[in-house]
């Protein structure tokens, strides 16, 4: 049989690779997420990752640590004036610069919603300003928030605040790192990396769990520090309360 396009006598097939063999159009091959096959047999879901597979999101560690630290409920008026009463008594050494200007930082912190406080190294910001806020009556009904740019420095300045005001590691003073910490519910001076802070804003964006916080070493302006810095301006409007960077 002929059709009239089909003139008789003329080649049957277009094809060049001549009569009697058809172009057959393939379906593509299935192929996995980049591009390679998929073994035969295997489903798709089989090949996602277990947290996926299983419904479950994939966490950042330092989100799981952040997670952790969160306060789980809002305090009673009991827990606050359990609180208050578990305030340790604050005394400054005599010898640091910001101790002998205690009284005018102080006033500093009380009247502004920020302050920014430089000085020599070693003449006590770090260990000596949140002690300040404790004797203003910050860190009761919320923490005071400090943090540092390193794990280890969190950790050791916990150690050193909890040292001068002589109590315990985990009750007055605790530290929340990435891989660990020691935070309980009398906890009134947090100390964490930036990056935790950070990461609370994912499940507290008011940061309600302070009351108070104190961004060290801020003059670093790495890219944790700068975006922190962002987010409190922002915050500062929406709280009525104060922030403490220092250099
Ligand atoms: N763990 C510690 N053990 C002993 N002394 C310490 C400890 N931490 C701080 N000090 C001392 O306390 C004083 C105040 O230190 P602090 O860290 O508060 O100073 P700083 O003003 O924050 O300094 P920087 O600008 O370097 O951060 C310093 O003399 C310091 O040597
Ligand atoms: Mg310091």
């Amino acid at each position: 049989m002929s059709t009239p396009e089909q003139p008789q006598g003329g080649p049957k097939h277009s094809d060049a690779r001549g009569p009697g063999r058809r172009r057959v159009q393939r379906s593509p091959r299935p192929t996995g997420e980049h591009g390679q096959p998929r073994e035969h047999g295997q489903p798709r879901e089989q090949r996602k990752p277990l947290e996926q597979r299983q419904g479950r999101e994939r966490v950042p560690s330092e989100l799981r640590a952040a997670r952790a630290g969160a306060p789980r409920r809002r305090r009673t008026p009991e827990q606050i004036e359990a609180r208050r009463a578990a305030v340790p008594t604050v005394r400054y050494p005599e010898e640091l610069p910001v101790s002998q200007r205690k009284d005018e930082i102080l006033a500093a912190i009380r009247d502004n919603q920020v302050v920014i406080v430089a000085g020599e190294t070693g003449s006590g910001k770090t260990t000596q300003l949140p002690k300040i806020c404790l004797e203003l009556g910050r860190g009761v009904t919320g923490m005071i928030g400090h943090t540092q740019p390193r794990r280890l420095a969190a950790r050791t300045v916990a150690d050193r605040i909890a040292e001068e005001l002589g109590t315990e590691l985990g009750a007055a003073v605790g530290y929340q790192i990435r891989f660990g910490g020691s935070v309980g519910d009398q906890t009134l001076v947090k100390l964490m990396t930036d990056g935790i802070l950070l990461a609370e804003l994912t499940h507290d964006r008011m940061l309600s769990a302070y009351d108070t916080l104190i961004i060290d070493e801020a003059h670093e302006r790495s890219l944790n520090i700068d975006l922190l810095l962002g987010v409190l301006k922002q915050l500062l409007a929406r709280r009525g309360e104060h922030v403490t960077a220092q250099g």
